[in-house]
Order: structure tokens, then C-alpha cells, then sequence
């Protein structure tokens, strides 16, 4: 063999390695339905424009749901499962239990898509399609989803309970958890942005207004004109389920106000706060995207991207599940 033969066979190797495409059968790219399904970017963006119209909230919700699927297994789906057989669903984590919603919206999709073209769309695309178009519908920003995901046999409940950041989390926690998925701090800021849509409840975030550290006194890194609001509808006791935005300037509106309030001491959850307070690099962070919305946009779409590639299944590993909440039966 030629040396510049042998040099093009080694680095083709290397690159192949790399992309982790080896063996498996493929990797992810937005034209995967576009013989087989054409009609599904489609399809799945009119459900959820439906589902938004009916209630703003449920586009921060479906964004949600691609978060706490990535983060388990990878970008599989695993989420969706219900209990059943040996599976112990995902839903029942701590993350999860009484908060993540949605389903309902991913299963109208998926019996829109079996009805149009049976078993050839995972719920995992589904979930990262919901995501994409749940947030250019709050009004941020459009990307390409890179598809052909598969669905798991499987779920991880307590994968789920050790990979998904408490909201109490330092900021320690939050950039090794993030690092495990092979996302830097750039990324976890970014995508914490998110919670510039969305609502949360009382009981994650109580101990910011009462008991920040153990001595009955609250998180000082929290604007206490604020506090005070909060725990007007927040008591020391009861009230759990109480909702509240995450971003209370604009709930609803994808924008860079979350970044804004995080400067201002007004972040809700710890680990919104501590992305300003704890770290030098975090904080530079967060300060460019609250000057700059179209930086943040940017970053936001790109990180977005690289969470929706956390260890999918393609090829033949896994399977196109038929209903999302339970594994196929063969
Ligand atoms: C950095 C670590 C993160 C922590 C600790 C965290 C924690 C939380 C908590 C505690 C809530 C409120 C849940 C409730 O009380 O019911 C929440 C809501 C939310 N989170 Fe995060 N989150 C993080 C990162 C992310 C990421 C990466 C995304 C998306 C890419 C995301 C998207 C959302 C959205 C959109 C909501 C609002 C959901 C709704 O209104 O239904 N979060 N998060």
C-alpha cells in the first residue's frame, strides 16, 4: 500500500473512531426521516403548537422532558417508560416525581406519527423535535435537530436520581454533573437558561428563604425584597405544590432576562444563583449572556445540539417503540 493510501485508511479510521459512528451503525443528522417519514418534523411542530396554545407553560415542560431523557442513558427515550414488567419508570426519581409534565403531549404526537408512518419515528426524536419547537414557539432560536435516534429497552431509575442536578446543587456539583455528560461550563450555563420559561415549585427552593445553610437564616445571596415575596406564597410549611416563574420578568418568553435577574439576586433556585456566585468562570458566563441575548441564543442552539447527542442508539441498537410509554413486545 502507498504511504498516502495507508496515511488516508488510518486517518478515516481515526475519524471514524472518533465520531463514536464505529460499529454501531450511524450517527445523527437532520435528514434521517426524509425519505422514510418526511412529514414528521412536520407533524410533531403542529401537536406542540396545538398543546402551547392551550396552556404557554407546556412548551417549557417538553423542554424539559429532552433534558431528563439525555441525561439518563443518553438521548433514548428511557424517560418516557412506564413501570411495568422488571422496568421501574424514571418518573417516579426525584427530579421527576409530582413535577415533570408532558407526556400526554409526547403521546399525541406519537399516535400522530404511527398514523402517518408506523414504527419508523422513536419517541426519543420526538422528544428532541418537541424541544427544538417548544422553544423557537417561546421565541428563541431555530436549529437543526440531528435525528435517527433510537428507543431503549430500559429505564434507570436510579441513573435518574444520580445524573439530574438537585436544585440545591453547589456549583461544584453542577459542572461535574454536567462534565459527565461530556458538556463544559459554557453549556451548563447556556442551558441553564432555560429556565427563562417555565415554573417551579415551592419545595424547590424553600430552604433559600428559611434555612439556607442549617442556621435557620436565609440564602443572602437571594435580594431579600424578593424573598420576602416569595414567602408570602412559599410558607416554612405546606404550600409545596405552589408554582412560581422561574423567570419572573417575562415567564413565557424565551429571552435572556433569566441571566438579567441572576445579576440582580433574583435567580429562583440555588443552582440558578450559584452559576453568578461560586465561580469565577460560571459568573463571566452569565454576565455576557445577560448583556448580550444574541450570544446567549447562539450558545443556547449549539449546547442544545450536543445535549441531543449524548449516547444515542442508532442503528439496529434498541428499537422504534410503538407506544412511548412501554417497550415494544417482540
Ligand atoms: C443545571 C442544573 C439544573 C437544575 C438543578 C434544574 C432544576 C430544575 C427545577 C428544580 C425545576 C423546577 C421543578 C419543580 O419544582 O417542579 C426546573 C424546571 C425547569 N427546568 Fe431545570 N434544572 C437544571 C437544568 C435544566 C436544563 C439543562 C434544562 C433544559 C435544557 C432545564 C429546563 C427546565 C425547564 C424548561 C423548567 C420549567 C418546567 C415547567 O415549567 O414545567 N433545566 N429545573
Amino acid at each position: 500500500m502507498g504511504a498516502t493510501l495507508k496515511a488516508f485508511v488510518i486517518l478515516s479510521v481515526m475519524l471514524w473512531g472518533i465520531c463514536g459512528c464505529f460499529g454501531h451503525g450511524g450517527y445523527l443528522y437532520p435528514q434521517f426521516y426524509d425519505k422514510s417519514c418526511p412529514k414528521a418534523p412536520e407533524i410533531v411542530k403542529s401537536v406542540v403548537a396545538k398543546a402551547v396554545a392551550r396552556e404557554a407553560r407546556m412548551a417549557a415542560s417538553l423542554l424539559r422532558l429532552h433534558f431528563h431523557d439525555c441525561f439518563v442513558k443518553g438521548c433514548d427515550a428511557s424517560l418516557l417508560l412506564d413501570s411495568s414488567g422488571s422496568i421501574i419508570s424514571e418518573k417516579r426519581s426525584n427530579a421527576n416525581r409530582n413535577s415533570a409534565r408532558g407526556f400526554e403531549v409526547i403521546d399525541e404526537i406519537k399516535s400522530a406519527l404511527e398514523k402517518e408512518c408506523p414504527l419508523t419515528v422513536s419517541c426519543a426524536d420526538i422528544l428532541a423535535l418537541a424541544a427544538r419547537d417548544s422553544t423557537v414557539l417561546a421565541g428563541g432560536p431555530h436549529w437543526e435537530v440531528p435525528l435517527g435516534r433510537r428507543d431503549s429497552r430500559g429505564a434507570s431509575l436510579s441513573g435518574s436520581n444520580r445524573n439530574i442536578p438537585a436544585p440545591n446543587s453547589t456549583i461544584q456539583t453542577l459542572i461535574t454533573k454536567f462534565k459527565l455528560q461530556g458538556l463544559d461550563t459554557v453549556d451548563l450555563v447556556a442551558l441553564s437558561g432555560s429556565h427563562t420559561i417555565g415554573q417551579s415549585r415551592c419545595t424547590s427552593f424553600r430552604q433559600r428563604l428559611y434555612n439556607q445553610t442549617g442556621n435557620g437564616r436565609p440564602d443572602l445571596t437571594l435580594d431579600q425584597g424578593y424573598a420576602a415575596q416569595l414567602r408570602t406564597r412559599c410558607p416554612r410549611s405546606g404550600g409545596d405544590s405552589n408554582l412560581f416563574p422561574l423567570d419572573f420578568v417575562s415567564p413565557t418568553v424565551f429571552d435572556n432576562w433569566y441571566f438579567k435577574n441572576i445579576v440582580a439576586s433574583k435567580g429562583l433556585l440555588n443552582s440558578d444563583q450559584v452559576l453568578f456566585t461560586r465561580s469565577e468562570k460560571t459568573m463571566e458566563i452569565v454576565e455576557l449572556y445577560a448583556k448580550n441575548n444574541q450570544l446567549f441564543i447562539q450558545h443556547f442552539a449549539n449546547s442544545m445540539v450536543k445535549m441531543g447527542n449524548i449516547s444515542p442508539l442508532t442503528g439496529s441498537r434498541g428499537e422504534v417503540r410503538k407506544n412511548c410509554r412501554r417497550i415494544n413486545s417482540s
